[in-house]
């Protein structure tokens, strides 16, 4: 399994703290943030990982995380020129990912879950991960069908779907590569992951998994003030980097 992190964009909604710096390099506690996503993949067993981000910040992403062996992993620099989708990170990530599976998180995403088990045992397909929050509109959102069983992804819904957000970690097996050069861009002009998600969905092989321990995308300055004490109070002595 190959590593995705997508630290790319310009973090509007965090200006102007995000005016001289990426927002997934802003700190969380005692750590920038991109260190909880890396973490993330790190305690999955994921040794080799791609990290994408923009070409205005990346020699500070080449200063602080180097070649990943003081991490004990091995880390590939690609540039995603403009923020066009999530979608796009299989585009560009087509010669990391091969023919392996990846395993792609957003680098603004922090989880509590340890993802070991659920990646060794990957077997093709994909994978997604959910959790019930309160603002499900800001959101990918999991439609179910009364079985519980789920029939559609739908991006930041405008009606109530449910309560289920889709949160920014994906697993999939290496025909993403060829699902994305199939996506087309969105109203809003991105590659959306979304489209992905229910291509494998309507194959019947999208897998939605509830996550259990706490889950927070760190993109606006609520979670990123939230994620701060949760960092301290409950991450700090899980954390292997
Ligand atoms: O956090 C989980 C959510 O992430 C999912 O529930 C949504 O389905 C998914 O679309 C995404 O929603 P966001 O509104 O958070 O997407 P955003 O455009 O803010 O991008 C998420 C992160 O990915 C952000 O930290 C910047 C980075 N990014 C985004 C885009 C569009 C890139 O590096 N490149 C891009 O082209």
């Amino acid at each position: 399994m190959r590593g995705i992190i997508l630290s790319g964009g310009s973090g509007t909604r965090l200006k102007p703290l995000t005016k001289i710096t990426s927002k997934q390099l802003l700190p969380v506690y005692n750590r920038p943030m991109i260190y909880y996503p890396l973490d993330t993949l790190i305690k999955a067993g994921i040794k080799e990982i791609l990290i994408i981000v923009a070409p205005e910040r990346a020699g500070d992403y080449l200063n602080l995380l180097g070649s990943g062996k003081q991490f004990g992993v091995k880390f590939t620099y690609e540039i995603q020129d403009h923020p066009e989708g999530l979608a796009q990170a299989f585009l560009i990530g087509e010669n990391f990912i091969d023919h392996e599976d990846v395993a792609m998180i957003l680098g603004d995403n922090i989880f509590e879950d340890d993802f070991g088990e659920v990646i060794r045992n990957f077997k093709g397909g994909a994978k997604v991960f959910a959790k019930k929050v309160s603002d499900p509109e800001r959101f990918g959102v999991v439609k179910f069908d009364e079985n519980m069983k789920a029939v559609k992804i739908v991006e930041k819904p405008q009606e109530h779907l449910s309560d289920y957000a889709v949160t920014g970690l994906y697993v999939y097996d290496h025909r993403v590569v060829q699902i994305a050069k199939e996506v087309k861009p969105s109203a809003r002009g991105e590659l959306e992951i979304v489209d992905i998600n229910n291509w494998y969905l309507e194959k019947g092989e999208l897998e939605v998994e509830m996550i259990k321990g706490e889950w927070f995308d760190a993109g606006t300055f609520d979670s990123l003030l939230r994620v701060q004490n949760f960092a301290k109070e409950k991450l700090d002595d899980k954390m292997t980097i």
